[in-house]
């Protein structure tokens, strides 16, 4: 479908940027949930970003998704990147393998030939699993590394969809809705108001990693994704948000 706006896209990217005090804002045309070109171009505006950004010795927390798939399978580089390193942002969540952080964490280093390590374990462990995991030399060291990052690049969506897609349990839900979950984003859930409900402790990046993150980049896009987009703007850990058409409508409404 074609969105007919009476702003142009960078005008709706200019209004979503000052009102969430954001430093960029990339607008492609579209719904990139109805439409996969929009998505790819999506995926593409966001390798742009990034690769604007990238210097030697840097270390980049990914999230997982199909939109961070989009990323992923198209980043380039004129010539190898070799001292970038690609981590992901959280241990296991529960997602199919496709577009799991692991794999796009692994497949991004060999896009522009940097390096990647991987986190084998689940993310939501019980507080003697956690404590002794933490433990492990080889685990303590790759926690570590993410919790460096001077990158983030993750996808954002909608608190049910994911909990959905994460088979999380049916009392984790209830207490969600209860607290007012609207989206999700680097594993942890959110209220509109961009406060995080359902805390949890997380071997991956925690709230205070992010918050000390230099450059926070979100990917997300599709009508339905608005409202959660414009939740996780308001949580303020963003410095850059690339969406999609569909989306930058819906945030604009909201404010
Ligand atoms: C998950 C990320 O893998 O993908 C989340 O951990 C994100 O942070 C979600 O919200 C978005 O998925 P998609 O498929 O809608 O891009």
């Amino acid at each position: 479908p074609m969105y007919k706006s009476l702003f142009g896209l960078s005008e709706l990217g200019e209004k979503i940027k000052r009102h969430y005090g954001l430093k960029q804002v990339a607008v492609v045309p579209g719904d990139s949930e109805a439409s996969i070109v929009s998505k790819r171009e999506l995926g593409k505006a966001a390798c742009h970003v990034l690769r604007g950004e990238l210097r030697s010795n840097d270390v980049v927390a990914i999230t997982g998704g199909t939109t961070m798939a989009q990323v992923a399978s198209q980043l380039t580089t004129g010539t190898a990147m070799k001292d970038v390193w690609f981590v992901p942002a959280r241990g296991g969540l529960g997602e199919s393998l496709d577009y799991q952080a692991n794999t796009l964490a692994s497949m991004m280093a060999k896009r522009i030939g940097g390096q990647y390590r991987m986190l084998h374990v689940p993310d939501h462990l019980g507080e003697e699993a956690f404590a002794s995991l933490m433990q492990e030399p080889n685990i303590r060291e790759i926690v570590d590394v993410i919790r460096s990052a001077r990158i983030v690049v993750h996808g954002i969506g909608d608190a049910m969809v994911m909990a959905r897609r994460r088979k999380l349990e049916q009392g984790a839900v209830q207490e969600m809705t209860a607290e007012g979950a609207l989206a999700e984003a680097f594993g942890f859930y959110f209220d509109r108001n961009g406060s995080v409900v359902h805390k949890m402790q997380t071997v991956g990046l925690r709230l205070e990693d992010i918050a000390n993150t230099e450059l926070v980049i979100a990917v997300a896009g599709g009508k339905n994704k608005g409202e959660a987009i414009a939740a996780i703007m308001r949580f303020g850990q963003d410095d850059v948000l690339v969406t999609d058409e569909a989306a930058a409508l819906e945030i604009v409404e909201l404010i």
